[in-house]
């Protein structure tokens, strides 16, 4: 098979899997993964380009958040898919490298990913967080978990452990300050950072239109 046909035959195979997806990882956003990670490949160059769709299109396979904690269900079951196409062996331990990357929560240590392949996909995946799509995504969430938008005498926890966080259940403007707004400082690749800033730009920018409204501006 192509390149073309492998990445084709992956992607009719995520979006036929994700149709029923309601966790806040829907077909739309791995969409958008695929499209940043492929712009951002183009930019960074030298990226095998292959590997990075494959990755794009894989990185949410199986979170291990539903999966008892498994931090290698990702790149188990992307193995899996890409061996059933024949993708060679030298590609699927790339896809891996890029679906263990993107499920890698683990906070406050310094990242350090394996390859360029799973640099590029971490940071679409982390852009697709944040800017008007992120706070979308953010109030989403939060709507399906029955959070406030917000509550003033609730303050963020400034560098919350990676149990604070799973148990964390504030309201969602918290969610920026203890990650959202976190994120553009966590960019891999010089792409990545541009893009980042002018998304980050927008979450403050929201911000402040967002408390100035709380306070009654008329
Ligand atoms: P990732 O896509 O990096 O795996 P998650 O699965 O943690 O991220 O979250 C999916 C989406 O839900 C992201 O857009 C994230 O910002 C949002 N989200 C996660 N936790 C919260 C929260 N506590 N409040 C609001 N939004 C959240
Ligand atoms: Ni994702």
């Amino acid at each position: 098979m192509s390149d073309d046909e492998l990445i084709s035959k992956t992607a009719s195979f995520i979006q036929e899997k994700f149709k029923a997806e309601g966790s806040g990882h829907d077909w739309f956003h791995i969409a958008r993964v695929w499209r940043l990670s492929k712009h951002i490949a183009q930019n960074e160059k030298q990226a095998d380009l292959l590997a990075v769709e494959l990755g794009a299109l894989l990185h949410d396979i199986a979170d291990w958040k539903f999966h008892d904690g498994d931090m290698e269900a990702g790149s188990k079951a992307s193995r899996k898919w890409l061996e059933s196409i024949q993708v060679s062996d030298d590609v699927i331990k790339k896809v891996e490298d890029i679906v263990r990357s993107i499920s890698f929560k683990a906070e406050g240590e310094k990242l350090e990913l394996p390859s360029l392949e799973s640099r590029i996909v971490f940071d679409a995946d982390k852009i697709d967080a944040i800017g008007a799509i992120g706070i979308a995504r953010a109030f989403a969430f939060g709507g399906h978990k029955g959070r406030l938008l917000y509550d003033p005498n609730v303050k963020p926890i400034k560098n919350m452990t990676f149990e604070q966080r799973l148990k964390s259940e504030t309201h969602t403007i918290n969610h920026f300050y203890e990650k959202l707004l976190l994120l553009k400082d966590l960019m891999q690749t010089e792409t990545g950072k541009q893009m980042a800033e002018r998304r980050h730009k927008f979450m403050e920018k929201f911000l402040e239109e967002f408390y100035s409204e709380w306070e009654g501006k008329i």
